[in-house]
């Protein structure tokens, strides 16, 4: 790839890319997409990309199908391709305040997310942080592991957003119910991770309702605690992160109110995952 270095944020996951995301050709993208592969998630900071150059992006992942979110259009986007994630002085919440993956609601998840920072808190603060779920999968003990092959779970959209925040969905677009394997083999790497998340998984189907409850709080529980899976990113302005949406899950930290932070989310749909059951 051309004028490319790069610094591993940690061993695990995360790296920082100085590449010129406008000027990438088809070949860089292709090399970007092995590279997000292995490390899961790419901040490049600096970048000077407009609206269509930050959506153009996203036909190089996934599908190639931009995500349509239930409410980009209640996020202040005037693009229903475009998720504003704002939050400042009048906001009541902030997009992503708790770990989830996007919208694992769908039967055919987002597979990569960029956010492109337009404006960092004056004071700090604002950080996202990633964890592997391959690297959580492994750090179950392997009873543990065998215990959870073939398990699927119900990811409800309605968790976040109506029960969260009090949102009501477009009438025309209702949140998805999908029920996904608990152990998941990535489409594009092949490598299997634990696909729980506190955002909106939940209910492990083929246990009681209250093996299910302490079965996820304990999952939960594993990867949120766990420093050696995650990675922190510290927001410039002007940074694009893009992360794999599969293989990770994230949270956003809200610890600067009531000061403004804005940035544009583009995501790209991934193949339908009933077919990839590890
Ligand atoms: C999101 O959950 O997609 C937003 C993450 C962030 O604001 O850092």
């Amino acid at each position: 790839m051309r004028n490319l270095s790069m610094q591993n944020i940690t061993p695990t996951i995360g790296s920082v890319v100085n590449f010129d995301l406008a000027s990438a050709s088809s070949a860089d993208m292709a090399d970007i997409r092995r590279l997000l592969g292995e490390r899961m998630v790419l901040a490049f900071p600096d970048q000077h990309l407009s609206r269509e150059q930050h959506k153009a992006l996203g036909k190089h992942f996934g599908t190639g199908v931009l995500h349509r979110h239930a409410l980009a259009l209640h996020s202040g986007s005037n693009d229903p391709d475009v998720v504003v994630v704002k939050a400042d002085a009048n906001s009541k919440y902030a997009v992503g305040e708790s770990w989830h993956t996007d919208v694992s609601c769908d039967p055919n998840p987002i597979a990569v997310s960029m956010l492109y920072m337009k404006q960092v808190p004056e004071n700090g603060g604002g950080d996202t942080l990633f964890a592997s779920m391959y690297d959580a999968l492994e750090g179950l003990s392997a009873p543990l592991r065998k215990m959870l092959e073939g398990l699927t779970a119900r990811h409800n959209g309605a968790l976040p957003w109506r029960d969260g925040y009090g949102i009501e969905p477009p009438k025309d677009q209702p949140y998805n119910v999908t029920v996904h394997p608990v152990i998941l083999r990535h489409p594009e790497t092949a490598r299997p991770l634990l696909w729980v998340n506190g955002g909106f998984t939940q209910r492990i189907m083929e246990v009681s309702k209250h093996e299910s409850d302490h079965l996820l709080d304990m999952l939960l529980n594993h990867i949120e605690r766990e420093p050696k899976y995650q990675c922190r990113i510290r927001w410039q302005n002007n940074m694009l992160v893009m992360w794999d949406n599969l293989a990770t899950q994230h949270i956003a930290s809200w610890d600067y109110f009531p000061q403004t932070r804005i940035a544009e989310r583009v995501s790209v749909v991934g193949p339908e995952l009933a077919a990839f059951q590890s």
